[in-house]
């Protein structure tokens, strides 16, 4: 096994490789943009770990690798435009830099370009992955339209939003070392048991995503701080928030999340400190925490090694302590 950062390394080389320079520019150099603005690469490494982890060599997973990267970048380019988001990674959002319309087809164009790696597997691999990402991308359909109709709804409760964000996030986490999984070959049980790791340390993922657009430091974090509050998001910090208020903070929170302030910056800090002062950011950590630890759980069903599986606890702990 390699460590992390050479999977990373050596999914870059391969990403950078097969760059898009054709025409029209218009539909391609969006593509290249937001593929080469970087971000933590986790889906891909976490494919190519699979794959090594069930004893077999990372460049058999390359392709689906590249093909969930360019899944999740197509749906950051969508969800930008769904949360009007001003910043991805440090910089101009695709449709900020050119415009909406472009955001769209461009976007369109790399989700068929993902399901276009898939035709370099033959036979029952190429069916099982097929299916998987088709499974996958539906679900994740599904967890958008669920966050978006919850932006105008004041009776989400926290196991829709623990659904809400299982589709929207967690399932393609889970699908990224299933994939790996299905390329070396490994048992249904094992493939399984991987997806549900993947699953869990996605919705802790999410959870933390959820809480770093409140509280991550804009230096790192590459995107608008304060984003979801504006867009009245009901995350796990808001849905906690109005448990653990006394009624009129729970009032006033309710009315704050109803209105959408031309300038958001008062109702950004007040939010904020309500999220302290209930407790709710303090709940979040430990939400994130208990869905770590029940990833962890998990991997007691994957047939590898004490030595293999440390690797994946070390992943899911590193993951606990990012700011970007
Ligand atoms: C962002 O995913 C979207 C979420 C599911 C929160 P990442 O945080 O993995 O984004 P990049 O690829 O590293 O920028
Ligand atoms: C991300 O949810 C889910 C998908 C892109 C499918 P967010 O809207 O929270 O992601 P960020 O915060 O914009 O990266
Ligand atoms: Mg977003
Ligand atoms: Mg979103
Ligand atoms: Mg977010």
């Amino acid at each position: 096994m390699l460590s992390v950062l050479e999977y990373s390394s050596l999914f870059i080389d391969y990403l950078n490789q097969r760059s898009l320079d054709k025409e029209p520019k218009n539909l391609y150099e969006p593509i290249n943009y937001i593929l080469d603005l970087g971000g933590k690469r986790l889906r891909p490494v976490l494919t190519l770990m699979a794959t090594e982890l069930f004893e077999q060599p990372y460049h058999k997973a390359l392709d689906a690798a590249l093909a969930i990267e360019i899944f999740h970048n197509f749906s950051l380019v969508h969800d930008d435009i769904m949360d009007d988001a001003p910043l991805r990674r440090g910089q101009q959002t695709v449709h900020e830099k050119w415009d909406i319309n472009t955001g769209i087809l461009s976007g369109d164009a790399m989700l068929i370009l993902a399901y276009q790696l898939f035709e370099n597997y033959d036979g029952p691999i190429f069916k099982e992955l097929a299916k998987l990402f088709s499974k996958t991308a539906i679900e994740v359909c599904e967890g958008q339209q669920y966050d978006v109709d919850f932006e105008t709804r004041d009776d989400v409760t926290i196991p829709e939003y623990l659904m809400m964000i299982e589709y929207k996030t967690a399932v393609l986490v889970g699908a990224a070392l299933k994939m790996g999984a299905i390329v070396a070959g490994a048992s249904k049980e094992c493939q399984e048991a991987i997806y549900n790791y993947g699953r869990d340390l996605g919705i802790a993922f999410q959870l933390q995503d959820d809480y770093l657009d409140a509280f991550g430091d804009p230096e790192t974090f590459g995107k608008q701080v304060g984003g979801d509050i504006i867009e009245n998001k009901k995350t796990f910090l808001y849905l906690t928030a109005l448990q653990k208020s006394a009624k009129d903070e729970a009032r006033q929170l309710e009315h704050l999340f109803s209105i959408t302030p031309i300038d958001p910056s008062d109702k950004i800090e007040t939010v904020k400190q309500q999220f302290i002062d209930s407790g709710a950011a303090k709940a979040t950590q430990e939400e994130m925490e208990t869905y770590t630890q029940r990833a962890f759980q998990s991997l007691e069903l994957v047939a590898i090694s004490e030595d293999k599986k440390q690797l994946l606890r070390d992943f899911g702990m590193n993951l606990m302590k990012r700011t970007m």
